[in-house]
């Protein structure tokens, strides 16, 4: 029984990153290099500008990672990929440099799709168990996905307008947070109180689907509200008030689609799941439920290459390979 090692690399936001997993589950190396700082001023990310770093940093991030690992290109048995969704830009900088490195060193190449990745983040940590729910909760996707094996998926809900993260940080910017807000709006509201009880989006619906643009407008009116009347608004209670509404409705649908599903185990990832009162309500609630519940530590909660090199482990088994004609594909079912 051969250890299987894949390069894994995801560059289809504003991380540029490389890792080297075995067997699926053991991180031999996990380099990220972020470029929040640059995205900063403009208050969110640019695309043209997260090409261009992505284009300076891969070839370091990519020999950093197999350093680290102490590995050399040949005892690599592929290298996979993220192939969407993402910016297109960013994702064509890791998908060249892929197909690079795969062609040079005559290696396999794995496209990956981006949730797959976040979902198998948990892999890393403890065996996913099956069935499974998963609540996929990042700045650009909100899902409840059923698993009954690997790499089945079957999308339950999705949002209807905004993810839950990109909410985040539009009630961020409103209440001049910086750039990403989820982090600052999780911290403010530690000390916040739920004063304002804003809109739970289609919590009474008979779907699984969200929405958080109602939610988005309620906190904006609200602070225009009280700006023309001169009153002076306690972000701390904006903050908790929208996290609470956040968290009732994500937990209200997925406990219910769980119910519905028969499921016993919930796998909670992507950015968002590092919000500490999502982490709090949910394990509570599992407690509670006899639910048994995975969300991965927060380096494998926000983008990073170790859980594409996680979802690969399956992929290379399944025989499912890309040629060089490969592309960065937005609309892709995972
Ligand atoms: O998964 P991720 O790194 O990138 C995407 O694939 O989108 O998620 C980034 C998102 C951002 O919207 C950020 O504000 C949010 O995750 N986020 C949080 C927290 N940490 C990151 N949102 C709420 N609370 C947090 N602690
Ligand atoms: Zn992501």
């Amino acid at each position: 029984n051969k250890d299987i090692k894949i390069l894994a690399i995801e560059t289809s936001c504003d991380e540029t990153a490389a890792s080297v997993i075995q067997n699926g589950s053991e991180v031999l190396s996990n380099v990220v290099v972020s470029q929040i700082e640059s995205h900063k001023r403009f208050g969110g990310v640019v695309p043209e500008v997260a090409s261009r770093h992505h284009v300076e940093a891969i070839t370091n991030v990519i020999e950093v990672a197999m350093t680290e690992a102490n590995l050399k290109p040949s005892d690599l048995d592929a290298v996979a990929v993220t192939e969407g969704p993402g910016l297109i830009g960013a994702l064509l900088i890791g998908i060249n440099a892929a197909k690079t490195y795969a062609f040079v060193h005559d290696l396999p190449l794995i496209p990956v799709h981006h949730i797959a990745g976040h979902i198998y983040a948990s892999q890393l940590e403890a065996p996913l168990q099956f069935p499974l729910m998963s609540l996929v909760i990042s700045g650009g996707h909100t899902e409840l996905i059923y698993m009954k094996d690997h790499m089945s998926f079957e999308i339950v809900g999705e949002t209807r307008d905004d993810a839950v993260g990109e909410a985040f940080d539009k009630v961020a910017r409103v209440i001049d947070l910086p750039y990403p807000g989820g982090p600052h709006i999780d911290k403010l509201a530690q000390t916040g109180e739920d004063t304002f009880d804003f809109p739970r989006g289609l919590i009474k619906e008979d779907t699984y689907d969200f929405s958080f643009s109602g939610l988005k407008s309620a906190v904006i009116n609200k602070l225009h509200n009280y700006r023309q009347k001169g009153i002076e608004i306690n972000k701390n209670d904006v903050a908790a008030s929208f996290q609470k509404s956040v968290v009732d409705v994500l937990t209200d649908k997925t406990f219910r689609s769980m119910e519905d599903y028969k499921v016993k185990n919930l796998v909670i990832a992507g950015g968002v799941a590092g919000n500490s009162e999502i982490r709090e309500e949910f394990s509570k609630l599992c407690n509670a439920r006899d639910v048994k519940l995975h969300i991965p530590s927060l380096k494998y909660c926000t983008d990073n290459a170790a859980m594409i090199g996680a979802a690969a482990y399956h992929l290379y088994f399944k025989d499912h390979r890309a040629d060089l004609t490969l592309n960065g594909r937005n609309f892709i079912d995972i």
